[in-house]
C-alpha cells in the first residue's frame, strides 16, 4: 500500500500542485485495482447481502463519481463513457438521477469485468488530462472535487474488502482473499486512563481535508471518566459468551435482543465451532480465534451488551476524540473501528453542502451510530482524529470492535 498518498498539500494549480494531484490520483486508482486483483471475474459479481456490493460495482461506482462530479461539469464537451452506466453506478444521489436498486447489484453480469476495466481506463485518462490542463480560475474547485473523489474511492477500498469477506464467509470452502493475511497485532493493556474533564474542542478545524460531517469544530463537555487504553479482545469476548452474554436478555437493548433472536447470534460475526474450538472467517480464510487479538465483527448491540456485562460503558465520540488527541489510548487506528455510544447526528451548526454532493453524508444523520478510529482495511492516509464513520446498530460485517469506558 502506498503510504500517505493523500498527504496534505494546498489545493494549487502550479506545476508542483498538478504533479501532486496526478500522483495521488494514480496511487489511489492503483490501490483499488490492487485490492481487486486477487479476485476472479466470478468473485467480482457476487452480492452476498443487500448491504454489501460486488467488487465490480465498487470499481465502477467510484469511477462514476469522478465522471459525474468532475468530468461532466469541468471538461467542455466531455462524452459519458456509456449512457447506461450512470443508472447502474449511481449509489444513492437522488439529485444525480435515477438509479438501480442497491440489493440487486449482484444481478448485473453485464457490463462485464473487462467493460468496467475499460470504463476505468477511459475516466483515468480524462481525469489525468483535466489535472494537466485545468485552467487557473476553476482549478481550485477541480482539485477540491478531485480530493473528495480520492477519499471517496478510499472508502470503497475498505468496503471492497469487507464485502468480499462477507461473500467468502458464505462459501463452505472458506476461500482466502489473501492466504498470507495475518491478524493485526494490538498492544494489550488492561489499564484505564483518565480523560481531563471539562470543555474541549472537537471536530475538524483548519483547511486540511475532511468530510463535511466533521464540521464545525465546536465545544463539547466530558465528565470525569476513564477510558480503556486497549481494545476488547477475543479472550474477553469468550468469557462474555461463557457467562451467558448471548442468552441474558437483561444485558441487551430491546432492539438488540430482537435482532439477536431473529438472527440467532451467539458469537461475533464469522465465528464458527470447528471440532469444539472457535474459529473465525478472516481475509486469510478460516483461522482459530486468537484470544489476544481484538474482537471484531460485532454490532453496536453486541458492543453495548458486552459493556453492560463488564459493568462499563462505551465512550461517546467526544470522549474518544479527546482521548485520542491527548494520546491517551493505544490501538486508536488501523485495527478495528470502535463503536461509540454517540448517535450519528449533525454537529451544532452543520449544514450539508449544496447540490448532489450534499447527499454524501448529511442525509444519513438518523438511526446510525458513530464509529471512531480506523481498521485494518482502511487505506493508508485515510484516517483522522476527527473522522466520523457511521453504521446502523445491527451492522457487523465491517471490521468493528470496541473499547470500554467507566465514569468516576
Ligand atoms: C461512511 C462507510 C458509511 O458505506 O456508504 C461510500 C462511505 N459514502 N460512498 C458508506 C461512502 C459514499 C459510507 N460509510
Ligand atoms: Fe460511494
Amino acid at each position: 500500500m502506498p503510504s500517505h498518498v493523500l498527504r496534505e498539500v494546498n489545493v494549487s494549480s502550479d506545476a508542483a500542485g498538478r504533479h501532486h494531484w496526478l500522483e495521488a490520483f494514480r496511487n489511489v486508482r492503483a490501490e483499488t485495482e490492487a485490492r481487486a486483483a486477487p479476485l476472479s471475474p466470478e468473485d467480482q459479481i457476487v452480492q452476498s447481502m443487500p448491504d454489501a456490493s460486488p467488487t465490480k460495482w465498487h470499481r465502477a461506482h467510484v469511477t462514476w463519481f469522478f465522471e459525474t462530479f468532475l468530468l461532466v461539469p469541468y471538461v467542455p464537451g466531455y462524452r459519458i463513457f456509456d449512457e447506461r452506466f450512470p443508472f447502474l453506478f449511481n449509489s444513492y444521489y437522488v439529485a444525480a438521477g435515477p438509479r438501480h436498486a442497491r440489493p440487486e447489484r449482484g444481478l448485473i453480469t453485464r457490463p462485464n469485468a473487462a467493460d468496467v476495466a475499460a470504463y476505468r481506463a477511459h475516466v483515468d485518462h480524462a481525469v489525468a488530462q483535466l489535472i494537466e490542463t485545468a485552467d487557473e480560475t476553476t482549478s481550485r474547485e477541480i482539485f477540491t472535487i478531485l480530493e473528495i473523489g480520492l477519499h471517496h474511492e478510499q472508502q470503497h477500498q475498505e468496503l471492497l474488502l469487507t464485502d468480499i469477506l462477507h461473500a467468502f464467509a458464505q462459501n463452505p470452502t472458506h476461500p482466502a482473499y489473501d492466504p498470507s493475511w495475518a491478524a493485526p497485532v494490538a498492544q494489550s493493556d488492561d489499564s484505564y486512563v483518565e480523560i481531563p474533564p471539562g470543555i474541549h474542542q472537537i471536530g475538524h478545524d483548519g483547511d486540511s481535508f475532511h468530510f463535511d460531517n466533521e464540521r464545525p469544530a465546536h465545544r463539547a463537555l466530558t465528565q470525569p471518566m476513564r477510558i480503556a487504553r486497549g481494545l476488547v479482545t477475543n479472550g474477553q469476548w469468550r468469557d462474555f459468551i461463557a457467562d451467558g452474554g448471548y442468552t441474558t436478555p437483561s444485558l441487551w437493548l430491546s432492539d438488540g435482543w430482537a435482532k439477536r433472536e431473529a438472527d440467532d447470534w451467539h458469537a461475533p460475526g464469522y465465528w464458527h465451532h470447528v471440532d469444539g474450538e472457535w474459529h473465525v472467517m478472516t481475509l486469510g480464510g478460516l483461522r482459530p480465534v486468537d484470544p489476544k487479538a481484538p474482537v471484531m465483527h460485532i454490532s453496536y448491540y453486541e458492543a453495548d451488551a458486552f459493556a453492560r456485562w463488564a459493568g462499563k460503558h462505551l465512550p461517546t465520540e467526544t470522549e474518544w476524540e479527546v482521548a485520542a488527541r491527548h494520546n491517551l489510548i493505544d490501538n486508536a487506528f488501523g485495527i478495528v473501528w470502535q463503536w461509540t455510544r454517540s448517535a450519528y447526528l449533525p454537529y451544532p451548526g452543520y449544514r450539508a453542502p449544496d447540490g448532489a454532493i450534499g447527499e454524501y453524508n448529511g442525509k444519513f444523520m438518523i438511526n446510525q451510530m458513530v464509529l471512531r478510529g480506523s481498521s485494518l482495511a482502511t487505506p493508508e492516509g485515510h484516517a483522522r482524529l476527527t473522522y466520523r464513520n457511521f453504521f446502523q446498530p445491527p451492522a457487523r460485517w465491517q471490521f468493528t470492535g470496541l473499547r470500554l469506558a467507566e465514569y468516576a
